[in-house]
């Protein structure tokens, strides 16, 4: 049997790559005032249907639906936010102090065609920030994805957009909705339904997306009000005081319906990535809130690919800092002290160690060659003659010493420098 397709098994060197990237994110989250929240992996359909749109390529062709036994309609959750903002509002979690700051770190679930970078279960490490309206508060958010990617070292490039007000979007879907009637029979039959529904989804189709009059649509910048532009201008004109590299693409429209304002990605320049070079992805939104049934609140997040930003890493130095070593190894050598061995391994264990055994009476060379294979520092040895006088060996590279049992940990203690 297999795995599924899109799938991986994650151990070994990935493993210790994976954790350390999760931890240098929580760290950062935590140093930015945010709070771990945590929701279901699977949730009622319409928690996306609502919020990332029914006409989007995520919630059209990439759910992974099913039905529960008593007949409802659930799905593996393909993003974060929309679950995050359905707890927000079921648990009432605005109605303390704002700026309300969550991050989320999981499993999401994408129908997609598999390839370098793209995955049909990946991480997403994600935060929301709801709070007043701002673009500082944009640039904060902006700010903290950034800081990530240096942390991590990773070169990249950020490319901020608007999607304006609404009075922008509508003007733009009146647009759209014009120039892509003349392509009707170059569309496919899902696109020719978005040109009444929702025509901005089409920019962001992953065929048609591709098709030059597609790309020669015209771009939402033509139809700014004057408070997006306004709005816009303070965004990248402090960004640009910050020293913060971007560019501005008026295509960048995501493939997520709620999405206001700001927009941004963070893209890997390092050469590494494949086609899918999106690290972060993120934006403002306006509605969401209110449309699962809670207060007229604005707020913005982003989320970051963690298997993307596993495949930019250089894996040997993050290896090297982590390894993990075994540091005490305990040879037994009769049968008589086995019990005694396996009681010292475990409180050694508890006392912090990281400790190994052969799990079995062995020979003093054969225990040395196991413990020479983790690298372990010191090893200690009992016999039946050291029980019967309620001693251990200990020895490492420099000396032998016989250390009575309740003493063990006093000399490790001293030895490895607590
Ligand atoms: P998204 O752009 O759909 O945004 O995904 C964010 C990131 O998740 C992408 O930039 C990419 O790194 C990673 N990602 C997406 N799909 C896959 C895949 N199939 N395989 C591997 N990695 C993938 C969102 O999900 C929004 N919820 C972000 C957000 C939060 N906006 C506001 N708040």
């Amino acid at each position: 049997m297999n795995r599924p397709k899109g799938t991986k098994d994650i151990y070994g060197q990935d493993q210790i790559v994976k954790k350390h990237i999760e931890e240098i994110v929580k760290t950062i989250a935590l140093l930015n005032n945010f709070e771990e929240i945590e929701t279901p992996i699977f949730e009622s359909s319409n928690v996306f249907k609502k919020s990332v749109g029914e006409t989007s390529d995520i919630v059209s062709k990439e759910m992974y639906l099913f039905n529960d036994k008593k007949g409802r309609e659930m799905v593996l959750r393909p993003e974060g936010t929309a679950g995050a903002i359905r707890a927000i509002v079921e648990n009432k979690l605005f109605s303390k102090q704002l700026p309300l700051k969550l991050f989320y770190y999981g499993p999401m679930f994408r129908y997609e065609r598999p390839q370098k970078g793209r995955q049909r279960q990946f991480t997403q490490f994600g935060i929301e920030m709801i709070s007043n309206k701002s673009p500082y508060i944009d640039a904060e958010v902006i700010l903290f994805a950034s800081s990530i990617l240096e942390s991590l070292n990773i070169k990249n490039k950020l490319i901020i957009n608007s999607l304006g007000d609404s009075v922008t979007r509508k003007n733009y879907s009146k647009a759209l909705k014009k120039y892509f009637s003349k392509y009707k029979s170059e569309l496919s039959d899902d696109s020719v339904k978005r040109i009444e529904k929702n025509p901005l989804r089409i920019l962001d189709d992953k065929i048609d997306g591709k098709k030059s009059f597609v790309i020669n649509a015209p771009k939402i910048s033509e139809f700014y009000s004057k408070e997006t532009n306004e709005y816009f201008l303070k965004l990248s004109s402090f960004l640009k005081k910050m020293g913060i590299n971007f560019e501005i693409d008026h295509k960048l429209v995501r493939g997520l319906d709620y999405y206001a304002d700001t927009s941004f990605e963070f893209v890997s320049t390092s050469g590494k990535a494949g086609s899918q070079s999106t690290l972060i992805g993120g934006g403002r939104y306006d509605n969401l809130i209110s449309q699962f049934g809670g207060p007229e609140l604005s707020g913005i997040g982003f989320a970051i690919g963690i298997e993307r930003i596993m495949n930019e890493l250089d894996y040997n130095e993050i290896i090297d800092s982590n390894k993990k070593v075994v540091e005490i190894f305990v040879i037994n050598l009769s049968d008589a002290s086995l019990e005694t061995s396996l009681g010292i391994v475990h409180m050694l264990r508890r006392a912090g160690y990281i400790v190994e055994w052969n799990g079995k009476t062995v020979k003093l060379q054969k225990g040395f060659a196991t413990s020479d294979k983790f690298g372990s520092k010191i090893n200690i040895i009992i016999g039946e003659k050291e029980i019967k006088n309620g001693n251990v060996v200990i020895k490492d590279k420099v000396e032998q010493k016989l250390v009575k049992i309740n003493e063990i940990i006093d000399y490790i203690d001293a030895k490895l420098g607590e």
